[in-house]
């Protein structure tokens, strides 16, 4: 063995990487290169019992084990309960930057100068408006319809007013659309908000910031001018730098697998949006709120507890796929909680969600299982203090995720290695069946 080197992804690299594969059906050996602590699944094809062999597959439901790309974007030692954005710990940019510093660090890999910033800042800005007719459009959706439904159908609808966004080889056209979705994304948000409320919608205030003035496009009402609370409206851009990446989650693969067709990015993240709505990704914000009600007191939590680890139903906000430890961001969100309850007074609920976190820190079942509260947990406390109801907490995860999705998306797009997305199968069903007519069946 050479020296060896933790790799980023957990494995071990070595002087000689290789993994050695014997296959007991054949006796044969191979040599397969291991390379950032990976083997290429392809590699695996070379094993074939004979030559008409579609050689070994790997069968990875769930992509327990399976990096389908290279990333620049963001880190992520869940072991260890570390996030960088672009090397930058999430606990620095919670502290000293905004959300569209982040957008623009995500997007271009790097920090910008302050002549970048301002030329990003006023770009985003000068596109905050959506054409007409996606008002009407929104109009059209049913008083409850859920704002997420709203959000994935109106960004998806975005693609038929700039037809020339499937132009995803030209850079200019490109930035373009990045510019129009991360703009956008808090207007069509708004809308969807307001018209659950039966109110009239908000055009964007371009004197404000992005997090006051989308405050300003859900709750303005007859007031001349809508002056957001700096707390609430910092409280608001630190969930948005939160939330804006997270690496090869359920989302950004969606954005991915379905950018990888070449679509025009507005579809893309459609997709997005559509896999975060579930109550296993995004959704859970809403879950947990939903739950923290049911309980409706402290002296219910044992009880509660009890029945999870009966099984019978989830405890949501906990556990993450590749956190087994305390997730960084619900750190923070349990801090901004406080500067946010501030202002608003306290949410009863909090003291629910803090005696579930104390006994299933201490409890074995989530012990064992390394089940710590993620970054649903505590977010949802924060979003009903800005007096937002539970069907917009998603959405309030998809408006910043907007700039993680579109920075993977460009990222897939330069990528030589990259091609459509298209997994195999293992085939278990019938063969070669002939057809029964319907009155022999
Ligand atoms: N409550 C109770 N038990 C749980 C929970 C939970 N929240 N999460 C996982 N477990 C148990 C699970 O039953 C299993 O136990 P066993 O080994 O006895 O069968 C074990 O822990 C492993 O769970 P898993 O379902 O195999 O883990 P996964 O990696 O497939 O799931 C997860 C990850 C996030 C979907 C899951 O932890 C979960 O459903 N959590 C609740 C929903 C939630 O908070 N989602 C937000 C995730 S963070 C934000 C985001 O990504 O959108």
């Amino acid at each position: 063995m050479g020296t060896e080197e933790q790799t980023e992804t957990g494995g071990v690299a070595t002087a000689n990487d290789t993994l050695t594969i014997t296959d007991n059906r054949t006796g044969k050996t191979y040599e397969v290169p291991v390379e950032d602590g990976t083997i290429r699944a392809t590699a695996l094809r070379d094993i074939k019992v004979n030559e008409s062999d579609f050689g070994v597959m790997s069968y990875d439901p769930a992509f327990m084990n399976t990096a389908s790309c290279r990333s620049a974007v963001t880190y992520l030692d869940g072991e260890n309960g570390v996030l960088e954005y672009r090397g930058y710990p999430i606990e620095q940019l919670a502290e000293h930057s905004t959300y569209l510093e982040v957008a623009y660090l995500l997007v271009h890999g790097e920090l910008p100068n302050a002549k970048q910033l301002d030329e990003w800042t006023n770009k985003i800005t000068t596109h905050t408006f959506v054409h007409e007719n996606v008002k009407s459009f929104i109009q059209g959706f049913r008083y409850d319809a859920h704002p997420m439904g709203m959000l994935l159908a109106s960004v998806g609808a975005l693609s038929t007013f700039y037809p020339d966004a499937n132009q995803i080889k030209d850079p200019e056209i490109r930035y373009l659309q990045i510019i129009r979705l991360i703009a956008k994304m808090p207007t069509l948000a708004a809308f969807a908000y307001r018209h659950n409320m039966g109110q009239p919608y908000v055009y964007p205030d371009n004197d404000l910031r992005y997090p006051g003035n989308f405050l300003s496009m859900l709750f303005k009402m007859s007031e001349l001018k809508y002056e957001p609370d700096p707390r609430l409206e910092r409280a608001l851009d630190i969930l948005f730098i939160l939330h804006a990446d997270h690496e090869q989650n359920c989302s950004t693969s969606a954005v991915r697998a379905v950018g990888s067709s070449q679509v025009d990015p507005y579809s893309a993240v459609a997709a997005g949006i559509a896999a975060l709505y579930g109550p296993l990704h995004g959704g859970a914000n809403e879950q947990v709120l939903r739950m923290l009600r049911r309980i409706e007191r402290k002296e219910n939590v044992p009880d509660f507890i009890a029945g999870v680890k009966e099984g019978k139903e989830r405890l949501m906000g906990f556990g993450h796929r590749v956190y087994k430890n305390y997730d960084p961001r619900a750190k923070i969100i349990k801090k901004a909680c406080d500067d946010v309850f501030e202002v608003t007074g306290v949410n009863p609920l909090l003291e629910i969600a803090m005696e579930l976190e104390k006994i299933a820190l201490e409890d074995e079942y989530f012990v064992k299982r390394k089940l710590y509260p993620n970054v649903d947990f505590y977010s949802g406390l924060i979003y009903e203090a800005l007096h937002m109801p539970v069907g917009m907490f998603t959405v309030l995860f998809a408006i910043p995720r907007t700039s993680g999705w579109i920075s993977q998306w460009l990222e897939m797009i330069d990528d030589k290695e990259q091609k459509i997305a298209r997994p195999r199968q293992i085939y278990t069903g019938e063969r070669n069946r002939d057809y029964i007519p319907l009155d022999k069946r």
